[in-house]
């Protein structure tokens, strides 16, 4: 039977035993206290045999004035040693915990955008504030735990085999009985694990999903439903904890049983050598203790394979996103990305997510300061053609160049610095107005940052909040009206002041008041710059230099407003469909379903 099933050393193993020994002088340190602990434990064992040959069946005095001292003095460094074992071990783990979380933040935020779409916010939550605590007590437990037991362990049986090597003999023979059942227990426990951390990180998942979207479950009357799939799923981890805590605490009173065989043993045979008088009482009284004292850490050492169980599986989680590879890398040789105006032209792009062809065949050219507009019914592919300029994702084939350099050949820093964007749903973070606005560029000055704002029709609404542009956006919930935060994204994307824009239906959840002004502070933001706008009303597109209409991935009609309703084509049905819905909202009412 191998000591720890399911284990093979990996790649994986090598980065945790290298996170271990950054802390290296730490851990000998709470190795030095380990030893102290398992120093002073054997030395009670022993020195009982002493109080009771010469204190009590002697009856030597002195005796009596040196061995309490000598108890004190292990006792004092039994507690120093525990004291120091703790802190340098919680130390290394916190630090270990630590190191884990930056690495995982670090390599979350650099996976493509491919990847937080198809990964759950709650479940990459969960492997940064869960599973890294599981591996901490893994590696405590592992690394001094397993220290100061095995000595504890080795200086015991070295005391228990002194006394009575006859006796010591028969009780080791008994004692690894106990082993046996706790490690098929140990397999158990790290299976049993990993289902209750994955089902934590889908309750996170849930959590997250049912709060952020509170409005929604409120709005379709699904509290109920909500609570109720709340329910089950804590109902099944209560059943999966219960599972883990049966298959855990067997391990204690199997072994308990067996040590309890043990000691009856020593008992029997021990009190039988003492009648005999083949035996001290003190030899076979401290040899009782130290195989009393020898119960604990067994137990404690038979545990590590749990915890070391569960240890893995919890850093084969952690580990499959910190090797999760992005496949949008920086070219070897970067080719220097030139400051002001760009031309970006689509060469018979081609793009498909996994299996499914979005775009094909797509060719534009935009001209540095130029406005190119997307029209076309939704799941078009406009989205997916303007994500591919600041290669949110890469395209399958064919080119983007800007400047006639393929965008994969610059760094994609570079790249994403000439790049600003105003998406559809109005994305700001729990910070000051201030901050969010800056986050178009950290160097910005406050003066930059009002004129960004003021360009974006959102000076005046700013300085009517609690605290201006100190105002935390947490702070207002959700009292920003879409058109507002609308503005402020624009102001952002302003104050980052790039020469290529993409505005991916910026008015869209606007009312005709708010679209007012944000076409207004939309304009101030085009001007000048290589503009990709993509637009559901096509009164907002009218002004583009370029119109093209996507359909099901391919460009079906190109040209500028008029030319493109003179064509009677696709663009002239959705103007015609525009046209009809805001003339005749009256009377749209009354036509039957
Ligand atoms: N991350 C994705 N994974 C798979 N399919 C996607 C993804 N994003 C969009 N799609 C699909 O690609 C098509 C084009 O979507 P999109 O570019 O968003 O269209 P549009 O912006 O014109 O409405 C749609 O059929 C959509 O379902
Ligand atoms: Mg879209």
């Amino acid at each position: 039977m191998r000591l720890f099933p399911k284990f093979a050393f990996q790649d994986r193993h090598r980065h945790i035993i290298a996170l271990i020994k950054e802390n290296t002088s730490r851990l000998i340190f709470a190795g030095i206290c380990s030893l102290m602990i398992s120093g002073a434990t054997t030395t009670m064992g022993y020195l009982l045999k002493p109080v009771i040959d010469k204190i009590f069946v002697n009856k030597d005095a002195q005796g009596l004035m040196i061995l309490p001292l000598f108890i004190i003095a292990a006792f004092l460094i039994k507690g120093l040693g525990t004291y120091g074992q703790e802190y340098f071990m919680n130390y290394v783990g916190e630090n270990i915990i630590r190191r884990l979380r930056d690495q995982l933040y670090d390599r979350i935020q650099d996976l493509p955008l491919a990847f937080f779409q198809k990964e759950r916010t709650g479940v990459l939550m969960s492997r940064i504030t869960n599973d890294v605590n599981i591996l901490k007590s893994m590696v405590s437990s592992a690394v001094t735990g397993a220290l100061r037991d095995g000595s504890s362990i080795i200086g015991l049986a070295v005391v228990v085999l002194y006394q009575n090597w006859r006796m010591a003999i028969i009780a080791f023979i008994v004692f690894p009985l106990a082993f046996l059942p706790v490690i098929e227990l140990g397999r158990r426990v790290r299976r049993v694990s990993t289902g209750c951390q994955q089902a934590m990180a889908e309750l996170n998942a849930f959590l997250h999903e049912t709060f952020a979207g509170n409005k929604i479950v409120k709005a379709f009357g699904m509290e109920q439903h909500e609570k109720k799939r709340f329910f089950t799923q804590t109902q099944s981890i209560l059943k999966l904890e219960i599972k883990g805590v049966i298959v855990r605490s067997l391990s204690n009173p199997i072994m308990e049983f067996f040590a309890g065989l043990g000691i009856a043993f020593v008992i029997w045979y021990g009190g039988w050598e003492v009648i005999k008088g083949k035996t001290t009482p003190g030899t076979f009284i401290s040899f009782l203790a130290c195989v009393i004292l020898l119960y604990d850490p067994i137990r404690r050492l038979s545990q590590l394979n749990n915890s070391i169980q569960q240890g893995l599986a919890a850093a084969d989680r952690v580990y499959d996103v910190i090797e999760a590879r992005s496949d949008i890398h920086d070219p070897p040789n970067p080719h220097p990305m030139r400051s002001g105006s760009h031309t970006v032209r689509f060469e018979d792009v081609e793009f498909s997510y996994g299996e499914k062809p979005v775009l094909n065949g797509v060719n534009l050219t935009v001209h540095d300061g130029q406005i190119l507009a997307l029209v076309g019914m939704s799941g078009g592919g406009k989205t997916t053609l303007v994500n591919l300029i600041p290669r949110f994702f890469d395209v399958t084939g064919g080119r983007i160049l800007i400047d006639e350099t393929d965008i994969r050949d610059f760094k994609i820093a570079d790249l994403r610095r000439e790049i600003a964007i105003v998406t559809q749903d109005p994305i700001l973070f729990n910070e000051t107005v201030r901050d969010n606005i800056a986050y178009g560029n950290l160097n910005a000055d406050d003066a930059d940052i009002i004129a960004a704002a003021q360009a974006a029709y959102a000076h005046d609404f700013i300085l009517r909040f609690p605290k201006g542009y100190d105002t935390v956006i947490g702070e207002l919930g959700g009292r920003l009206s879409g058109g507002e935060k609308q503005r402020l994204c624009i102001a952002r994307a302003l104050l980052k002041n790039a020469p290529i824009l993409i505005l991916d239906e910026a008015t869209s959840s606007l009312d005709t008041e708010a679209e007012a002004l944000v076409q207004k502070a939309l304009e101030n933001l085009m001007r000048g710059r290589t503009t990709f706008v993509i637009a559901h009303r096509l009164s907002t597109v009218a002004k583009a230099d370029h119109i093209v209409v996507v359909v099901g991935g391919r460009i079906v009609e190109q040209g500028t407003h008029d030319s493109l309703l003179a064509l009677k084509g696709e663009y002239a049905k959705l103007h015609e469909m525009q046209f009809a819905a805001h003339n005749g909202r009256a009377e749209t009412a009354e036509i039957p379903n």
